[in-house]
């Protein structure tokens, strides 16, 4: 079995969010005569290996030079990560589609899916990509009038960027739950020393999908002159982890139906924010119940 490392209670938190409303979410595509139309997916395009040991957050290698890689959390054992938890449902999906860019994980997922879920092997594409790629694809070619999804975007780092949400919500047939990086990521790249580089700045602007958050995570301040020296101005950086929260959520709502207006953050063992899990229902008439079930399971 591969050893997957990662996360610590705030993945406890987040699993059984997202399972507790995979399973309100089928039983409302097969109990509700106008939704059971539908054919139902459910996308994890950061899948892991359907298995999760408990010990220490694993960056994208991609990302690591923003993070810092100490990031301890307790050691526990072997648990059910989101593949394992999405097919272990009373009614399942009517497809899965599972990505990650790791060789080694996706032979552990197949291997778990021939094993465990031998039923449920016709029903699933595992595939070894680039799984925003593979979202974006997705959203292009699916037919999204006899379809409905919901997708987990579960990556260790920044690789959901703006672009994507818009096409996801633009299907007005997807529910998105997300992990966004806002103290792994954007917190990091939001420099407390005057405004961020040029490559940080650009980054900030793909991840938020508008570079407004210049104004609302920077001020600048006049300093008063002094015998020596003329007035000057100073750049002071104001961004809270609820802030930042706060941003993004009113940014999701920019582009989707409904957003849920409670978010978990998650933190690590030295009570840092790591990830906000957030939610986003693209489809105008299912939002609303939607957003309540969301809504209940993230205040729980
Ligand atoms: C936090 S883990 C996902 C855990 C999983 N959701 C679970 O609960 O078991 C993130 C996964 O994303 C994969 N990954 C990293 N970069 C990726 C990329 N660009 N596309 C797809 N998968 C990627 C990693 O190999 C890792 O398995």
């Amino acid at each position: 079995m591969v050893d997957h490392t990662f996360g610590g209670e705030w993945t406890e938190d987040k699993l059984r969010a997202l399972g507790q409303y995979l399973s309100a979410y089928r039983v409302i595509f097969t109990r509700n005569q106008k939704a059971r139309y539908f054919k139902t997916i459910y996308v994890d395009a950061f899948a892991g290996t359907g298995t999760r040991k408990e010990r220490s957050v694993e960056v994208d290698e991609r990302q690591s030079e923003l993070f810092d890689q100490d990031e301890e959390i307790e050691i526990g054992g072997f648990k059910d990560g989101s593949a394992r938890i999405a097919l272990s449902l009373e009614s399942p999906f009517d497809k899965y589609i599972f990505v990650d860019k790791n060789p080694e994980h996706i032979a552990e997922l197949n291997a778990m899916i021939a094993e465990d879920f031998p039923q449920l092997k016709p029903r699933c594409h595992v595939w070894q990509a680039d799984g925003c790629d593979v979202m974006a694809e997705l959203c292009r070619y699916r037919d999204w009038q006899k379809e409905r999804a919901v997708a987990f975007l579960d990556p260790y780092g920044m690789n959901v960027e703006w672009e994507l949400i818009e096409r996801i919500a633009a299907t007005k047939a997807i529910d998105l739950w997300l992990l966004f990086p806002l103290g792994m990521g954007i917190n990091r790249l939001l420099t407390r020393d005057g405004r961020p580089n040029p490559i940080f700045a650009s980054k900030l602007t793909r991840m938020f999908g508008t570079d407004k958050w210049q104004d609302h995570f920077y001020r600048n301040e006049a300093m008063p002159a002094d015998l020596f020296a003329e007035q000057r101005t100073i750049t002071r950086k104001e961004a809270t982890f609820e802030g930042i929260g706060r941003f993004y959520l009113e940014r999701l709502a920019t582009v989707f139906a409904g957003v849920c207006p409670q978010f978990k953050l998650l933190y690590n063992t030295r009570g840092n924010p790591l990830y906000m899990l957030c939610f986003a229902a693209s489809n105008p008439i299912g939002a609303k119940p939607a957003i309540e079930i969301a809504h209940y399971l993230l205040g729980k």
